[in-house]
């Protein structure tokens, strides 16, 4: 049992400010101080975040929001942004990144997770999760944030694209931002809109603010949109910046039809081309001093982890940078936009990176 309580590893984090300079400078070792710090408190530790589960609430049929406790590690986190969530399973490290759905001034996050078919960690998370489990975060990333736009704000979310874009809404309405805002959220079914009831609420609150849905799985009601995303449906909707997020080919669509300024998150990757070339090519992980047999139909991170190697990662959709290696020779394509990077020294995200003949990679 924990000696302190959870609420005080907040208020204690400025107190380990002197061990951290000490660790910083080689003087003591981070793993040494963490060990005996969390015999005190689990989750108590020089500079790795650790979350306490406090609540759970289903707000959807297929999304759970949680609320979490943050140690005192959790710094300059804004809602919008993601981190990645670490949770062990099976002998093996399983991690994803997860939008922030608030971040209040205490140190609780929310953040909201959506059941994926197949998804390891995600549906584990649903399950089985409990109140009161420690959890391992990464740092928040992500550059999203609320438009200085005083002429509105349109919002298009599918899927779990709702998530960082709640979270902007939340903080804006609650800062006083008064000019129209329209949120678009593109569901499959009538029981996946996420904080459905919510949205309602903050409908009646503040009268700038107007939500819609679109049911595509669903026969759509009267106040409802039919289908997925048309571009009908952005010519009819008031706001000069524009924010999307979902999955790649949406957030590719509605980027086609807007000229004004947008933000675009995706949360999934282009598929690689079909014509994508399965030939061999010469795969080189110089540190690994391995050599191997590689393709132009996966990424490097895949063919990396196929032979055997573990290589640091996390969203693997391009987003988190925690894959970043340096490409000592070869070309490669970025699967985000195509582009095709082949400057020795030049930093690559591997999870998003397809050789285009041989290459070495400093991994
Ligand atoms: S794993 Fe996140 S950018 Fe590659």
């Amino acid at each position: 049992m924990a000696l302190i309580p959870f609420a005080w590893m907040r208020a204690s984090a400025a107190l380990l400010q002197p061990l951290r300079r000490l660790s910083a400078t080689a003087w003591l070792r981070e793993a040494d101080v963490d060990l005996l710090l969390r015999a005190l408190h689990p989750a108590w530790c020089l500079n790795r975040v650790l979350a306490q589960v406090e609540a759970r609430e289903w707000v959807a049929e297929d999304m759970l929001a949680l609320t979490l406790r943050c140690n005192g590690n959790a710094r300059g986190w804004r809602a919008g942004q993601h981190v990645q969530l670490y949770w062990p399973h099976a002998g093996t490290r399983l991690s994803r990144s997860y939008s922030l759905t608030a971040v209040h001034g205490d140190g609780r996050i929310e953040l909201a997770i959506k059941r994926q078919p197949g998804g390891r960690l995600s549906n584990q998370l649903l399950d089985h999760l409990p109140v009161g489990q420690v959890l391992e975060l990464g740092q928040a990333d992500g550059s999203l944030h609320w438009p200085a736009s005083r002429d509105g704000v349109l919002l298009l979310a599918a899927g779990s694209g709702i998530t960082p874009l709640l979270g902007l809404l939340r903080q804006a309405l609650s800062e006083g931002f008064t000019a129209p805002i329209t949120l678009l959220h593109y569901v499959r079914q009538r029981s996946q809109r996420a904080f459905s009831r919510e949205l309602q609420r903050l409908m009646s609150q503040y009268p700038n603010l107007q939500v819609r849905w679109a049911i595509s799985g669903d026969a759509a009601q009267a106040d409802e949109l039919s289908g997925r995303f048309q571009p009908a449906h952005l010519h009819a909707l008031p706001g000069s910046s524009l924010l999307v997020c979902g999955p790649h080919g949406f957030v590719a669509s509605v980027r086609e039809q807007w000229a004004g300024e947008v933000q675009a998150e995706a949360f999934s990757l282009p598929p690689v081309e079909a014509s994508a070339s399965t030939a061999p090519l010469q795969l080189q992980f110089a540190r690994s001093q391995l050599a191997v047999t590689g393709d132009s139909a996966s990424s490097l991170l895949q063919q990396a982890e196929a032979h055997g190697l573990r290589p640091v990662h996390g969203c693997r959709q391009g987003i988190c940078t925690r894959c970043t290696c340096t490409l000592l020779s070869g070309t490669v394509r970025d699967l985000r936009n195509g582009q095709l990077q082949h400057e020795p020294g030049q930093p690559i995200r591997i999870c998003v990176s397809v050789p285009q003949g041989d290459v070495v990679v400093d991994l």
